[in-house]
Formats: C-alpha cells, sequence, structure tokens
C-alpha cells in the first residue's frame, strides 16, 4: 500500500518528485491522465505504482487516494497562454480535478495534500518582491484556476481538518521539462533552441524578469511541506522559489556562455495576459520549512543543458 501519492507522475515535476521519493525507500503511488505528461518521464520510476486516469473522474480519484497518507498534488494543465485559448480545459484539469481530489482525499482519511500553486497568483502588481501578504490580483484563467485550487485546500483545512499546504511556485525549470509544445516553459525552449543553433523568440523586449527556479529546489521545497509540523504548515500558503530574478535578454546571454550560440535572437510581441516581473519574497518558507535554496540559476542552468544534451532532446 502506497503512502504518498504523486499526482501528475508523468510530468516534468510530479515525476522528479516521485523520484526523490523513491530514493528515500518510500512507497508511492502515481496518476496521470497524460495530457501533458509522456510515458518516458515514467522510465526509472519503476518502484512506483502507477495508474492511468483523469482526476476530474470522481472513480479515479478513489482509487488513486485508497490508503495513502499524503499527497503531492502537481497534476494540472500548465501554461498561461493555453488558458487564454482554451479556459474550460484549463478549469477542468486544475479546478474541477482538484475538488474531486480533495473530496475524495477527505473522505478517505488522507492525512495532509501538498499543492502546486502558482506565483501567477499575485498577477502585475507592481510590488517587488512579491510576498504572500499581497492581496492576489490574477490576470490570465490559468493563475484564476490555479488560485481556486488554492482557496479549496484552505477551506478543506479550515472545513474538514484535511492538513494542506500550498507552494506557490515561481518559474521551475530543470531536466524533463518538456521542451516540444508551443505552451512549453521559455527556459526548456531556449535551451533546446540555441543548443540546436535555431533562433530563440523572445515576446516583448527581453526585459521581463523571473525568479526562475531549479527543480531540485522545488524537489526539496516540497518533501519539507510533507514533513513540517502541521501545526506551522496547515492550511498556509508560502512561496516557492529562490528570491533572486533574471530577465529574459541576461538569460539568453547566459545560454550564449553555455550552449555556444552566436546567432540572432528574434523579438516578437509581447504575450497577452504575460506579466512584466516577477520576483519571489522567500521568507516565509524558510521560517516554516526551514527551506534554502539549494541550487542557483547559472548551475541550475547548466546541469539543464547537459540533461536535454545527454537525452538528446529537441525543442
Ligand atoms: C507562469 C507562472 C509560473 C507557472 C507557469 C505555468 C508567472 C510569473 N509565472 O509562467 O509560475 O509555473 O505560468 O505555465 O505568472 N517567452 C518568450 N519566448 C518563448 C516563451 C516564453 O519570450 O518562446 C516569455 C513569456 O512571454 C514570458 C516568459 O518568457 O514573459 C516566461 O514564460 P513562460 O515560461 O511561459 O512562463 P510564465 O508565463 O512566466
Amino acid at each position: 500500500m502506497a503512502k504518498y501519492l504523486v499526482t501528475g507522475a508523468a510530468g516534468f515535476i510530479g515525476r522528479s518528485i516521485a523520484a526523490a521519493l523513491l530514493e528515500r525507500g518510500e512507497t508511492v503511488r502515481g496518476v496521470d491522465n497524460f495530457a501533458t505528461g509522456k510515458r518516458s518521464n515514467l522510465v526509472g520510476l519503476e518502484g512506483m505504482e502507477f495508474v492511468e486516469g483523469d482526476l476530474s473522474d470522481a472513480a479515479v480519484c478513489e482509487r488513486v487516494v485508497a490508503g495513502v497518507e499524503i499527497i503531492f498534488h502537481e497534476a494540472a494543465l500548465p501554461s498561461v497562454p493555453r488558458s487564454v485559448e482554451d479556459p474550460i480545459s484549463t478549469n477542468t484539469a486544475c479546478v474541477d480535478a482538484t475538488v474531486q481530489l480533495l473530496w475524495a482525499a477527505k473522505k478517505a482519511g488522507v492525512r495532509r495534500v501538498v499543492y502546486a500553486a502558482s506565483s501567477s497568483a499575485y498577477g502585475d502588481t507592481p510590488t517587488l518582491p512579491k510576498h504572500e501578504g499581497m492581496l492576489p490580483a490574477p490576470i490570465s484563467p490559468y493563475a484564476v484556476a490555479k488560485l481556486s485550487g488554492e482557496l479549496y485546500m484552505q477551506s478543506f483545512w479550515r472545513v474538514y481538518g484535511l492538513e494542506t499546504v500550498c507552494l506557490r511556485y515561481f518559474n521551475v525549470f530543470g531536466p524533463y521539462q518538456d521542451p516540444t509544445s508551443f505552451y512549453s516553459g521559455v527556459l526548456a525552449k531556449f535551451c533546446t533552441r540555441m543548443m540546436a543553433g535555431e533562433t530563440p523568440t523572445i515576446f516583448g523586449d527581453g526585459s521581463q524578469s523571473r525568479d526562475f527556479t531549479f527543480i531540485e529546489n522545488t524537489v526539496r521545497g516540497n518533501l519539507l511541506a510533507a514533513e513540517a509540523p502541521a501545526e506551522k504548515v496547515a492550511g498556509r500558503v508560502m512561496n516557492m522559489a529562490t528570491g533572486s530574478r533574471i530577465t529574459l535578454n541576461d538569460v539568453v546571454e547566459e545560454l550564449r556562455g553555455i550552449t555556444g550560440y552566436a546567432g540572432e535572437v528574434i523579438y516578437g510581441p509581447e504575450r497577452n495576459g504575460d506579466i512584466k516581473h516577477s520576483l519571489a519574497d522567500i521568507g516565509l518558507a524558510k521560517e516554516l520549512l526551514g527551506y534554502e535554496p539549494v541550487v542557483e540559476f547559472r548551475e541550475g542552468l547548466g546541469r539543464t543543458v547537459e540533461w536535454y544534451r545527454e537525452t538528446e532532446q529537441q525543442g
């Protein structure tokens, strides 16, 4: 019987959490509907019990939560522009599925749910760094959907006593992030394109900045959130990031150095629903979880390029 459930286990973040749990010798169940997750991401996770299914289906939720003590809820339909194109699918995958999962978890007596919340909740507020005391101001349907999930988490803690911890991820990147979709995260795209000598396109003038967070930091934060005492973390929302930011123009310069790309960069129109700057205050996660980022941006970027090179990924 699995102690941990990882939803979205065939996705980039889910598979990384599952791998870390297996490495610790834990019993793990994973679920994924392969909407954006990939079967190839399950290679190396043979020790995990895997269920293929969609969490918007109550029967799937009931099946996967059975006997579990802690859930890492990573399943979602990521991407701001995807949600602008198709808000209904984003809502189904991020909101409906989350409520179904929570309801099944509550009925099955699951103790804790650690939720992949998003920095997009802050919207385009000019104040930097973003801290959890700020009023949410989501812009895109994606941001609204992820924030709704947070509110459900808090409700289930308040109403049913299900321990929930929301980690607001800031632009996670690293090995296993899919570079092939139009909706892929910018670093997955830029790393693989520039490695292949192909021109990256920056949407806007490239002065936008992000608190890009290497996956190992995110995984570490999740494990800490699963272990922290309920008195400290249940019902809480906290940023999960590095506390530093870099502009896209500077990212491209870094990548020129790492990949040897000497070609041009195309500048296109700014993306609808985009936000300008994103930077986290990580003080709360430090205080409540004892979290510290362990891999800084440049090292993470180098390791990511190395991984794409070894696995011969094409953007
Ligand atoms: C947003 C959230 C992030 C969440 C992610 C899920 C914010 C600040 N961040 O990321 O927490 O995990 O959604 O998908 O809201 N870009 C280019 N060229 C490209 C692709 C992207 O210039 O080919 C630009 C985008 O316009 C944007 C930046 O790169 O300004 C980052 O884009 P992306 O990687 O899609 O992530 P966010 O939308 O910032």
